[in-house]
């Protein structure tokens, strides 16, 4: 049988309090770089091949269950938080086969390739039980390793280490994999004598030693090692995950003017060629092609955006699709489901919604668009509205034809259409269809009083 063939089970502990938080939220569902620290972690997992993922529920359960509804994983309720050994306990362990990883919600640093290479080890060394250890500068509150002549001996919490224990730098980052069966064997043998009166699932490790299993440390980079527990920690790895995605980014050829300041979400994707400006922030699935240039603090979210296009500074873009070679902004709005067809132009101040805008098509300035399709090579001018939300508060739509001149400060009461080539003379307020090729005025005429002035100063 090939190694990915065998059964992997993961099992993910997210039922503690996450007390040090300090938040209302379940401390597994903070967001770290735009998602929950636990999807992060059921994401890597199923990356490495894990079918069977149990996650164990605990404190705000109900909202863990739901927010994991579509993960395509197990829920497991852990009643009472009585420890780590305890909660593995609760994810039916003896309903498993093959190989199972353990490992805890609120690391989320950790990548499918992290985990695939564990259990590649732990079954290429033939191992019934495999910690993954770190080691690290600062150990604070972490397990510490204690070997004897190089071998692994036994995880000591720091709570009930010794001050020479405390010396060690291999930790435990809480990532065990372990035969099925000798979960099943062993983790009933765990008791609770120790400083917290916990079930600590780290002493499976003497356990499987004294039972004379093949027990051994994997020794991981310390990214393994990165935990939540208070709100800095989740900064900073929402900040080394930004780094990672820049690093990536630039090794695939962006332009990145300053990384730090540059912010991308990992399920986005930026084409070679392109450049990011500082302060700029990418989103959810937004996919942005080559050549594109994004500048300063505009903010894109799952968004689709062509080669060669311009997203000047200060700009909000949502759900929206932007073909090749189009300009937006600076200070543009792009809202839900508008569509931007090749070489169109929206400049400064300008909001677009719903809105289907054609090849080559231009509105420059200052201008609202709701609800309308509008053709190709249209001009829109400065001030342009379209009046698509009724006294009857339904929806209204613009139809406006291809090559039509759009005079500055008009006003479009929807529904209403507008043929191809019409020009709609500046300032008017179109209530009716407008055929092809017509002229449309629809404003007060202007009327000119000569000496109006003189004549009232020498009354
Ligand atoms: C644990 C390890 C420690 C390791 C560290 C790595 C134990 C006894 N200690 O310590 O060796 O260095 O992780 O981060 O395992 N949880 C439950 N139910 C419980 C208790 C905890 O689901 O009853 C979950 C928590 O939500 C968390 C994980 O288990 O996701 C770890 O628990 P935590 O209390 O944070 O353990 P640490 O003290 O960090
Ligand atoms: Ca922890």
């Amino acid at each position: 049988m090939s190694t990915t063939e065998q059964a992997l089970t993961v099992i993910i502990l997210a039922a503690g309090k996450g007390t040090r938080m300090k938040s209302p939220l379940p401390k597994v569902l903070h967001p770290v770089a735009g998602r929950p620290m636990l999807e992060k972690v059921v994401y890597a997992a199923k990356g490495a091949g894990a079918r069977d993922i149990r996650l164990v529920v605990g404190h705000g359960a109900t909202l863990v269950r739901h927010v994991s509804e579509n993960w395509g994983v197990r829920c497991f309720e852990q009643k009472e938080q009585l420890g780590t050994a305890n909660a593995v306990a609760s994810a039916e362990i003896t309903d498993m086969d093959g190989d199972v990883v353990i490992m805890n919600g609120d690391h989320p640093l950790i990548e499918a390739a992290d985990i695939a290479a564990f259990v590649k080890e732990f079954r290429e060394e033939k191992l019934d039980l495999a910690v993954v250890t770190s080691v690290l500068k600062k150990p604070h509150e972490f397990g510490r390793i204690v070997r004897q002549h190089g071998v692994m001996k036994a995880i000591v919490e720091a709570k009930d280490a010794s001050r020479e224990t405390l010396k060690i730098n291999e930790v435990n980052t809480g990532i065990y994999i372990v035969k099925a069966s000798l979960l099943a064997q062993d983790l009933p043998k765990i008791g609770n004598q120790n400083a917290k009166g916990e079930f600590y699932l780290t002493d499976l490790v003497s356990i499987a030693i004294e039972g004379r299993k093949k027990v051994n440390a994997i020794v991981a980079s310390p990214k393994v090692a990165v935990g939540v527990n208070t709100q800095a920690e989740l900064a900073r790895a929402t900040k080394l995950l930004f780094k990672r995605k820049i690093q990536r980014l630039m090794e695939d050829g962006v332009m990145v003017i300053d990384p730090r300041a540059t912010y991308v979400e990992d399920g986005v994707r930026v084409g070679p060629g392109s450049v990011l400006y500082p302060g700029c922030f990418l989103r959810g699935h937004t996919r942005i092609g080559s050549f594109c240039v994004v500048e300063s603090h505009a903010f894109i979210s799952d968004c689709e955006i062509g080669d060669s296009v311009q997203i000047r500074a200060g700009s909000y873009l949502e759900q929206s699709q932007v073909h090749a070679k189009c300009t937006v902004g600076p200070y543009a709005r792009l809202r839900p489901e508008t569509v931007l067809q090749e070489e169109a132009h929206i400049g400064n101040f300008v909001e677009l919604k719903k809105v289907k805008f054609g090849k080559k098509s231009k509105a420059g300035h200052l201008s609202y668009l709701g609800d309308a399709e509008i053709g190709e090579n249209v001009n829109v001018g400065c001030g342009t509205i379209t009046c698509n939300y009724a006294a009857d508060k339904k929806k209204y739509k613009t139809r406006i034809g291809n090559d039509v001149f759009v005079g500055s400060d008009s006003q479009f009461v929807a529904p209403v259409t507008v043929g191809d080539g019409a020009v709609i003379g500046s300032g008017s307020t179109i209530t009716k269809d407008v055929p092809a090729k017509a002229l449309a005025v629809a404003r007060g005429r202007q009327f000119i009083k000569e000496n109006y002035v003189i004549k009232k100063t020498t009354e």
